[in-house]
């Protein structure tokens, strides 16, 4: 049957660790020189309808360099948008292509149009979820820190897509983690409460980021307002001042804590600009390894 990765939900912790060693191997592969065409022949379509650079083009590079071919599709080039049903589409789709990349704002939508494909679907970002986003996140703090089980991860922000697939990576591989978000921006309800019921007690959820970043290893932030919701960025830049990450914040968790953000930021908002810029920031290696996690995603889904 094929496989789909639309949540974390989907992967059990086998799956986890297959990626995460698959993705670090793959890395050290590329340093050395040692190329990897097993997609040769293999079609990947990328349909995005919110903007980005890291997730297409790692998703594109990595497809071409296992000698596959990506194929990007604009939503707004495509027939979606004079209302041709999610189900055709899927299933047209299926017949060209091996396996397909989804960037939209309904997880309803990506769902139902997963359920109508006959090949794999890959989440790279909905409105609800972000689960690439996270395996990635994983593999970065597994090298960096040598260890995900005795690692404590503070997310200070907004509740949003990327922090329901932490909260589902955590569920499944009992991650600690803790959460400051501010009252009226918490994550959703289910997806919290189904995350620390699975959680085994070390998912905590509080309003104070200094709480959440006591002895953290991790500060991970990202923007206060998602693609979606450019109309509230003003009101929201009031609430979430206090949940800037700035070296006060730093200053208050481990002293070998890195520092996380998967990007875009906007300096003088979530992040400082002498934060990112910092010694305790791993951004960029955090970027780079989005090609890697992806190498892996696809190895995984489209090679028996
Ligand atoms: N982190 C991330 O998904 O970036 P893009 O929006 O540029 O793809
Ligand atoms: N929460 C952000 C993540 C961007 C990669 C958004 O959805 O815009």
């Amino acid at each position: 049957m094929k496989k789909d990765i639309l949540t974390l939900r989907d992967l059990s912790a086998r799956d986890f660790e297959a990626l995460l060693d698959l993705s670090l191997k793959l890395k050290k592969r590329q340093r050395s020189g040692i190329g990897d065409r097993t997609l040769q022949g293999k079609t990947l379509g990328l349909m995005f309808d919110k903007p980005s650079t890291r997730t297409r083009v790692s998703f594109e590079a990595a497809m071409v360099q296992l000698g596959g071919t990506p194929l990007f599709l604009n939503v707004k080039d495509t027939q979606l948008i004079r209302s041709e049903p999610i189900a055709d589409t899927a299933r047209v789709l299926s017949r060209y292509l091996d396996a397909l990349a989804v960037r939209t704002y309904s997880q309803d939508l990506l769902e139902g149009l997963a359920a109508a494909a006959s090949i794999p679907v890959i989440n790279a970002l909905t409105d609800l979820y972000h689960p690439c986003q996270v395996l990635s996140d994983l593999m970065t703090i597994l090298e960096k820190k040598g260890d995900l089980e005795n690692v404590k991860i503070a997310w200070v922000g907004d509740g949003n897509n990327v922090t329901h697939s932490w909260l589902n990576a955590s569920a499944v591989l009992g991650l600690r983690l803790s959460l400051a978000c501010p009252e009226g921006y918490h994550p959703k309800e289910e997806i919290l409460n189904r995350a620390l019921n699975d959680g085994g007690g070390r998912i905590q959820l509080t309003s104070d980021p200094h709480e959440a970043v006591r002895d953290a290893d991790v500060i991970y932030t990202d923007v206060w307002a998602s693609m979606g919701q450019e109309s509230e960025s003003l009101h929201r830049k009031k609430v979430f001042q206090p949940y800037q990450v700035d070296q006060d914040l730093v200053s208050r968790a481990k002293e070998d804590v890195i520092v996380m953000h998967c990007l875009p930021a906007h300096r003088g908002e979530e992040i400082a600009a002498d934060v990112i810029e910092g010694p305790r920031s791993i951004v960029w290696d955090q970027a780079e390894n989005k090609l890697h996690m992806h190498k892996a995603i696809l190895k995984k889904l489209l090679t028996p």
